[in-house]
């Protein structure tokens, strides 16, 4: 059954990301580089079982991947994507918004942690928090998100369960550039993957999860690589 509720809650979503994109004023061209160069230094925040990270950190143990995980942040303890971290000997911090009066100061904190780590890249793997003013002056352009749909579609917390919702045939994920909105930004990459039959949130979310490693994976280490422009337009560029 088609939830008119959940479609205009989607249709709400989106515009109201849309009004809050902020894209660059002029293009921007981080790391551009002639070989041999060193590692991106990546730094990834997770919330949750963080099997985007493990990908990234699979990725990065070849050399030729071009990127090293040089630290993940968490807005919680106690959860898998940590653990994946220490398993594989990356430093790892976490900043809780309830430890902070209020998120403006959670936004600076956080900031500071990473400015600590000298990222070229910062990814958002799984990270369930929105990340402010503060955080993106420092890091917008080098922070990039991935989504479970088909961006500007679908936009929120429940990126598979909305889209299921709705009824599409065709769902997938979407990597981009993160700006001031929710789940708003220059897409960078996206993949499709088909709804099957018999579906639910948990069988479709895994499916998309499997897409969403596999071009993360893909276009950190060409952004790596290769350096990216992010145009006035909107579009990302990887040369
Ligand atoms: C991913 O689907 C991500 O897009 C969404 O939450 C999921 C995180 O999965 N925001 P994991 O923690 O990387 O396993």
């Amino acid at each position: 059954m088609i939830r008119p509720a959940a479609r205009a809650r989607v249709r709400e979503k989106a515009e109201h990301s849309r009004k809050d994109a902020a894209v660059v004023a002029s293009p921007v061209l981080f790391r551009q580089l002639s070989p041999p160069y060193p590692p991106a230094r990546i730094v990834a925040l997770v919330s949750g079982s963080g099997t985007n990270l493990q990908a990234l950190l699979d990725a990065c143990a070849d050399p030729a991947y071009g990127a090293a995980v040089v630290a993940v942040g968490a807005d919680r303890s106690g959860i898998l994507g940590l653990k994946r971290a220490e398993d594989a000997d990356v430093p790892t911090f976490v900043v809780r918004v309830k430890d902070y009066p209020d998120r403006t100061a959670w936004d600076c904190a956080l900031r500071d942690q990473v400015v600590s780590y000298a990222p070229d890249l910062v990814v958002s793997a799984g990270f369930m928090k929105l990340l402010g003013p503060d955080f993106l002056a420092a890091f917008g352009g080098r922070t990039v998100n991935t989504h479970p749909a088909l961006l500007p579609s679908f936009p929120g917390m429940h990126g598979a369960r909305d889209a299921l919702e709705y009824g599409v045939k065709v769902t997938g994920c979407t990597l981009f550039a993160v700006a001031a909105g929710v789940d708003d930004g220059p897409i960078i990459a996206q993949e499709a993957v088909p709804v099957r039959e018999g579906d639910d949130e948990e069988t479709l979310h895994e499916r998309i999860k499997t897409a969403e490693r596999q071009m993360l994976v893909q276009y950190a280490g060409r952004m790596a690589r290769e350096g990216w422009t992010i145009r006035t337009d909107r579009k990302v560029t990887i040369p």
